[in-house]
């Protein structure tokens, strides 16, 4: 056995070093080297030492051109964000906040797959639950009575050379390891979890998926700050990074993903959790959408663009007089500092003064959106709150605000409004000013208010003054729930 040999591995970036120091070099980031154990590894040996004599490249001509099948899970949400199903070989990450519902929805893409008519077996090793455990849950899930029952198998294990060993034994069509944080590697004494434990983990089932032409679905928790732990580092050894995102009190889901070596990252999946699990909304577009229209004030509706896919999306303000110290500012959804500086602007652009107020905003359904052209329709719902007025009915906003209240163009615009279009909305309030400097209408029907500032687009934003009440000058939409 080599001699214990110590690292000290930065736990913001991995980078390690043989010396503690105050700063990483990797990352710059201080305070984040910890000293874990690195015993010389009997495969990290061997590599060394490796033979080298029958070392052939094959010429690019040669390489069978055919494009990869793809096994497709079972679920169009899901085989959306992936790019059209899995690729063999390939290792996919799955990140979440615990209790999200990742054991959850990889039990379901099992299913799909075992179910998918070509007999193909699923190996589920879990380190978190018991065999009894995972069991429970699929019998809620109503797996074991269909064919998935004995075409899913589970091992209940953490360390992951037995994991593999008994993969190779059944050579599973998929291979799902849920989490990679509880999985340990041979060679590492750092604990489950650790960084290094992380990555090594991480490094040998890639290994196995790309020996055995085996896709691996690996499950990963997210830390507090929202990355996954063993950050970075297992970012650039997977194919594909995902994340389940929502309100774990609320029942939507969101599916993205953040790296797609095999698909475009523009796609997101929109899911909902029920007593039976997840399963595909029928309608995202419209699933951030709550009551609304019942003529509330603070209130609007965004036009967001989440990748490829136009979602609208409830924005929602509630502004009160200030009780008790500095304001408060209470965001959901929505960057805080992004916040900040809208009420700094309505302030001294528009002339809605909020600096002294308490403020909460929020997107509906747990949704979390940073893009910017949710700017407008946030300082819409707050100008709408602090004046307690309901914005016109049938209304969509979109648009970034910049610090001297112009509005800036936003991508996809056609694409925005041809979804709100379908959803019954008749108005939107955009940017003046098109992408690109394009001066083309969008080829959509609907009422156009475009406004070059903030101010004119509050001026067009409520029912004019003095008319009779809301909905006297255009009628209602019942359109949308
Ligand atoms: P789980 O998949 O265990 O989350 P994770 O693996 O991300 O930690 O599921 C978490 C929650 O989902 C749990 O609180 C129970 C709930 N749930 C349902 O609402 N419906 C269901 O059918 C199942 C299986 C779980
Ligand atoms: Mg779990």
């Amino acid at each position: 056995m080599a001699r214990p040999q110590s690292r000290f591995v930065c736990q913001s970036c991995g980078d390690s070093t043989l010396r503690w120091e105050g700063q990483c070099r990797g990352c710059g980031a201080w305070n984040t080297l910890v000293e874990t154990l690195v015993r010389e590894s009997a495969s990290g040996a061997r590599s060394r030492s490796v033979a080298t004599a029958d070392v052939a490249p094959i010429p690019l001509r040669e390489i069978g051109g055919s494009t990869p099948l793809r096994m497709a899970l079972g679920m169009g949400e899901v085989d959306r964000v992936v790019g059209g199903g899995l690729v063999p070989g390939s290792v996919i990450l799955l990140g979440g906040e615990p209790g999200i519902g990742k054991s959850t929805l990889v039990m379901q893409l099992a299913a799909g797959i075992a179910r998918g008519g070509s007999g193909c077996e699923v190996l589920y090793v879990s380190g978190e639950e018991s065999a009894a455990q995972i069991r429970l849950r699929a019998d809620r899930l109503g797996l074991p009575a269909s064919v998935a029952g004995e075409r899913i198998s589970i091992l209940a294990e953490t360390a992951v050379e037995r994991m593999i060993a008994a993969a190779e034994r059944a050579s599973p069509d998929l291979m799902i390891v849920d989490s990679v944080q509880t999985s340990t590697a041979d060679g590492l004494d750092g604990p489950a979890g650790s960084v290094g434990q992380v990555r090594q983990v991480a490094a040998v089932l890639a290994d196995f998926a790309r020996r055995c032409d085996v896709p691996v679905l690996l499950v990963g928790h997210v830390t507090k700050e929202g990355t996954l732990a063993g950050p970075r580092t297992l970012e650039h050894l997977v194919d594909a990074v995902l994340s389940l995102e929502g309100d774990r009190s609320g029942s939507l889901r969101l599916l993205r993903a953040f790296k797609n070596r095999f698909g475009s990252t523009e796609e997101i999946g929109v899911l909902e959790m029920g007593e039976m699990g997840l399963r595909e909304v029928v309608d995202p577009a419209r699933a951030f959408l709550t009551a609304g229209e019942l003529g509330a004030s603070g209130v609007a509706v965004a036009a967001t663009l989440e990748g490829a896919r136009p979602l609208l999306v409830e924005v929602q303000a509630l502004v009160a007089p200030q009780t008790f110290g500095t304001p408060r500012r209470t965001v959901r959804g929505v960057d805080g500092n992004r916040l900040a500086l809208l009420v700094a602007v309505l302030g001294r652009r528009a002339g809605v003064q909020l600096a002294a107020q308490d403020i909460y905003a929020s997107l509906a359904g747990g949704l979390s959106v940073d893009e910017p052209a949710v700017d407008l329709p946030l300082a819409l719902a707050l100008a709408s709150s602090a004046r307690d007025r309901a914005l016109l009915p049938g209304t969509v906003a979109c648009g970034e605000i910049g610090l001297l209240g112009e509005l800036r163009p936003v991508r996809g615009l056609d694409r925005r409004l041809g979804e709100a279009v379908r959803l019954g909305f008749r108005r939107a309030i955009v940017p003046a000013e098109r992408m690109g400097g394009s001066s083309a209408a969008p080829r959509v029907d609907i009422e156009l208010q475009p406004a070059a500032t903030l101010r004119e687009a509050l001026a067009v934003a409520f029912e004019p003054d003095g008319s009779p009440g809301a909905g006297a000058r255009t009628e209602r939409t019942p359109a949308h729930r």
